[in-house]
């Protein structure tokens, strides 16, 4: 078995460059899947041409949407400026949605900054048509943190529709945190899993059953640095769409909505402004039509063109 990850490109910007010319989209460009299905830009969301281009004049029913967080892993912009950023891309979801549609957004709160920028995104999300629908935490299995203060494990992940989008209730495994619930039935005392006949649950607006991704999980994308759970987004589709709808992500990295997507019969068309991570995500829909897999584990996407390089 070959172990040979790619490090995270963000703090690898020589690598990085290294990638750019197995690239196959230039800023500007979008590559067509063979079948029709879906789009990939190399765009910026921020503009509303380049926007126009990836939907080519259709209309979404469903937006997920990852944005960088404006936090310390990412390139930290005045929070104003960021809000004000927000607002474009919100804007040109808001133009290519249809009337019925559902709008999801993953966004980080900095404890040691105000928990910027998630509330000042929900502040001005105020200011749109869309109507806050829920407001959903996932549990990360490792977090950060100081041993003075509670480890932070969530992630946040915002819900707003426009009309009367599709609403699926999705379920889940009784995740083990439930498992331990007892209550006293004739005076016998019974655990949740006892009493109950389904061995599933209705998904809440708390995910605790969804792991997040580390380098021995085979949907593991080595060099993103901010990869979605597939688990996640799929949950996210299944709920906001029906098969053959369109889904759009203009922040897509290691391409988890495309494939998503594509698992689910779903059509897709994605964006992301940095050449490498519109080629990863290309390329992880490439592979899973392969070879059936969902990532990389132990290799990486760009393993032919850097099968010299040292670990
Ligand atoms: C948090 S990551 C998304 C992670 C993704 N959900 C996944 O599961 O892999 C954010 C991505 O947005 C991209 N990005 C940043 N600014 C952008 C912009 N203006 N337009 C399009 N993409 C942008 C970055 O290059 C990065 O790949």
């Amino acid at each position: 078995m070959i172990n040979n990850p790619l490090p995270r490109l963000d703090t690898h910007p020589a690598l990085k460059k290294e990638l750019l010319p197995h690239c196959r989209l230039a800023p500007g460009e979008i590559w067509v899947d063979p079948t029709g299905r879906h789009r990939v830009g190399c765009l910026d969301a921020g503009q509303a041409g380049d926007v126009a281009a990836l939907t080519d004049g259709r209309r979404a029913g469903l937006a997920v949407h990852d944005p960088p967080y404006n936090l310390a892993a990412f390139e930290a912009r005045a929070l104003a400026e960021f809000i004000a950023w927000c607002r474009r891309w919100v804007q040109n979801t808001a133009d290519i949605l249809l009337p019925d549609s559902a709008l999801y957004v993953w966004l980080g709160a900095d404890q040691q900054h105000h928990f910027q920028p998630l509330p000042d995104f929900m502040l001005m999300m105020r200011d749109f048509d869309f109507t806050p629908r829920s407001f959903i935490t996932m549990r990360n299995q490792r977090g950060y943190g100081t041993q003075k203060n509670w480890m932070a494990v969530r992630q946040e992940l915002l819900f707003y529709t426009k009309g009367k989008p599709p609403f699926a209730v999705q379920y889940t495994d009784i995740p083990k945190i439930l498992r331990g619930y007892y209550k006293s039935v004739n005076g016998q005392r019974t655990e949740n899993m006892s009493r109950g006949k389904a061995n599933t649950i209705r998904a809440g607006n708390v995910w605790v059953d969804i792991q997040q991704v580390f380098y021995r999980m085979e949907e593991n994308v080595s060099g993103c640095y901010a990869q979605k759970p597939l688990k996640s987004i799929e949950r996210i589709i299944a709920a906001g769409s029906r098969p053959d709808d369109l889904v759009v992500d203009f922040f897509s990295h290691a391409g988890t909505t495309l494939l998503a997507a594509d698992r689910l019969g779903r059509r897709c068309f994605v964006m992301d402004i940095d050449p490498v991570f519109a080629e990863i995500t290309i390329r992880r829909l490439e592979h899973f039509r392969q070879t059936g897999k969902s990532g990389w584990q132990n290799s990486h996407p760009f393993e032919v063109e850097l099968q010299n390089r040292k670990p």
